[in-house]
């Protein structure tokens, strides 16, 4: 009896302690199945919402995807577009700090939450929002995770988006693959390597992921390609670096005696070698820049820092391939429709 949903009770009885527990707790359920009922709901209407669900992963750790993720969201709000960002990184999540949002607390109303809004009206939704102690490991087993991860999701007023940005843990673990099958209508994976072949054998893996979950790649972006030293010296002559590897580097400064050399950290192109061999478009390289690690450690991103520099620039050109490749695949649905 105390299975069945509805109770017995004749008028007037008072009901005993069990039977007022069980329904309790029927009640409790009633409220949680409601609960995952309106998540469904707001889920299903998030692809009509959400124009473009991006997700951004890497085979390696810290080759750049919160900086990569951070900098899409910038660049194409700096385009005029309406811009979610979901940091998805549980375990070490750092999008807040590299956003100015560490002081940043959450609204919930009416059972939904809201998100923190970022440089250039980013809507930011961060598990370091949530977490009490920054400094304290997160260690969740996999369905409180995973139940996280579509409160997330189902939760959050997202409103109206032009661009949702994914931010994930590196490698292909159990948070791109909740989100794939949580999230309705994603339009791709943008993979983020650095040009070293530990790296790069890496990203393979990730396209290979991408394949299994039926997510299509929109390409790679190198990241950490090269560092531009540059300086002036009297016109004409011949300037010589010690580069990596005890390797010297040489150019002539022009007639205004302008000079530069560009250092590779790790190795150049190799991104974009690795995205012909693997046929998925190459979205770009971001240069090695040492104010995108100042930038991390200050919250005021590279993009908003210095707007019209190198960095910035380089994202512009990212977006611009990024949005290329979704245009491209609209067409393949209305050619498929
Ligand atoms: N192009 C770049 N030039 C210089 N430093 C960079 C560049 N890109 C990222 N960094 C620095 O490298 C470090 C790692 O970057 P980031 O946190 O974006 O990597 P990640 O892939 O998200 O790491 P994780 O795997 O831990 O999530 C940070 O300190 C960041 O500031
Ligand atoms: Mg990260």
């Amino acid at each position: 009896m105390a299975d069945s949903p509805v109770s017995h009770h004749r008028a007037g009885e008072i009901p005993e302690e069990p039977d007022s527990k069980a329904s309790n707790e029927q009640r409790a359920q009633m409220e949680q199945a409601y609960q995952q009922m309106q998540r469904k709901m707001r889920i299903s209407k998030m692809d009509e919402q959400i124009k473009h669900k991006i997700m951004v992963l890497s085979g390696k750790g810290g080759v750049g995807k919160s900086t990569v993720a951070t900098g899409l969201a910038l660049s194409l709000a700096r385009q005029g577009k309406t811009v979610g960002l979901m940091d998805i990184d549980i375990t070490g999540p750092n999008v807040p700090k590299m956003l100015g949002l560490e002081e940043s607390d959450l609204n919930v109303e009416e059972g939904q939450i809201h998100p923190a809004e970022g440089p250039s009206g980013v809507k930011v939704i961060s598990m370091a929002f949530l977490l009490e102690d920054p400094d304290k490991p997160v260690i969740w087993r996999g369905p409180i995770k995973l139940g996280a991860i579509q409160q997330f999701i189902g939760d959050v007023a997202w409103g109206e988006l032009d661009a949702l940005i994914v931010d994930f843990p590196p490698g292909t673990s159990d948070e791109p693959l909740t989100v794939s099958q949580s999230l309705p209508g994603i339009d791709g994976v943008v993979i983020v390597t650095t040009p070293q072949e530990v790296a790069l054998l890496d990203s393979r893996k990730s396209i290979n992921f991408a394949k299994t979950i039926s997510v299509p790649v929109l390409g790679v972006v190198e990241n950490m390609s090269g560092y531009t030293l540059r300086g002036t010296s009297s016109p004409g002559s011949t300037i010589s670096v010690m580069g990596p590897g005890g390797v010297p580097l040489e150019c002539d400064s022009d007639e205004e005696g302008n000079w530069e050399i560009t250092l590779d950290v790790f190795k150049s192109g190799g991104g974009e070698e690795a995205s012909k061999e693997l046929g998925v478009p190459f979205l770009g390289a971001l240069p090695f820049d040492p104010g995108i690690v100042r930038g991390g450690d200050d919250g005021v991103h590279r993009i908003i820092a210095e707007p019209d520099g190198e960095t910035a620039r380089a994202f512009e050109e990212i977006v611009n391939n990024v949005l290329g490749q979704l245009d491209k695949g609209s067409q393949r649905t209305l050619r498929i429709l």
